[in-house]
């Protein structure tokens, strides 16, 4: 197994999205935010179907892995079909894959993580904002990490929905010991509640990419630390 998902007590991962860097700058954006303290990189895997929006596969995961051989690559697949690409993403060298419970049961979920950790990386289950948590509770030791979404996937800069936070807490009170990520509107407006909720890995596209890159390592580590 790849362990570059590393569990340091107290220590609040922060993911910046790609999805926000300059496409046409992509090395020099990864290499910006992950000597700004980054804990590694999101990658948002869109097909059109399950979202209505596209973005980038195997290939842009295979370049970043071949400039960045230490960084955590971290593939959220926001697509009607994971399965298919759960290999490639592996081969490619992603850390870890999440994909979603909207597009099976709960079973075929809990099976679909032994297939993600027999390719040697970590898995991970998200729920959209419109999705109960209740299916998760039952499974979600078999994940590594759990990925509450707090915007309706598709695209960045929307608002951060705050009714999700119940279902971090929910997890954590239930004993949940794994990951917990929170994607979307997640900010500096925000990140303290977010961490309060028990979430320990944050992810943000425009609040660490839309902003120049000299105040980039600031708003990595206020994401972390912000109310302290
Ligand atoms: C949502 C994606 C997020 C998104 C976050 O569809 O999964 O990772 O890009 O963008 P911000 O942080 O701008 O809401
Ligand atoms: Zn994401």
């Amino acid at each position: 197994m790849r362990d570059r998902l590393k569990r340091t007590d107290g220590h609040t991962l922060v993911f910046p999205s790609i999805l926000s860097a300059d496409f046409a700058s992509l090395g020099e954006e990864s290499a910006g935010v992950l000597q700004s303290g980054a804990d590694g990189l999101h990658l948002d895997v869109m097909d059109g179907h399950f979202v209505p929006n596209l973005t980038m596969g195997p290939d842009v995961c295979r370049c970043l892995r071949a400039r960045f051989a230490d960084a955590c690559l971290d593939v959220h697949l926001m697509v009607s079909y994971p399965e298919q690409f759960f290999e490639p993403f592996a081969q490619a060298g992603a850390d870890h894959l999440t994909f979603h419970l909207e597009v099976m049961n709960s079973d075929k979920a809990a099976a679909l993580a032994d297939d993600v950790r027999q390719l040697g990386v970590t898995a991970g289950l998200a729920v959209n904002p419109m999705t109960p948590i209740e299916p998760v509770l039952s499974i979600a030791d078999q994940f590594e990490m759990i990925l509450v979404m707090s915007v309706q996937p598709g695209f960045s800069g929307q608002a951060f929905r705050p009714e999700v936070l119940e279902k971090a807490r929910r997890l954590r009170e239930q004993g949940y010991r794994g990951w917990i990520q929170m994607d979307g509107g997640v900010g500096p407006k925000n990140a303290a509640q977010v961490r309060g909720a028990g979430v320990d890995v944050l992810v943000a596209a425009s609040a660490i990419f839309g902003l120049p890159p000299d105040n980039r390592p600031g708003a990595i580590s206020g994401l972390r630390s912000s109310g302290e």
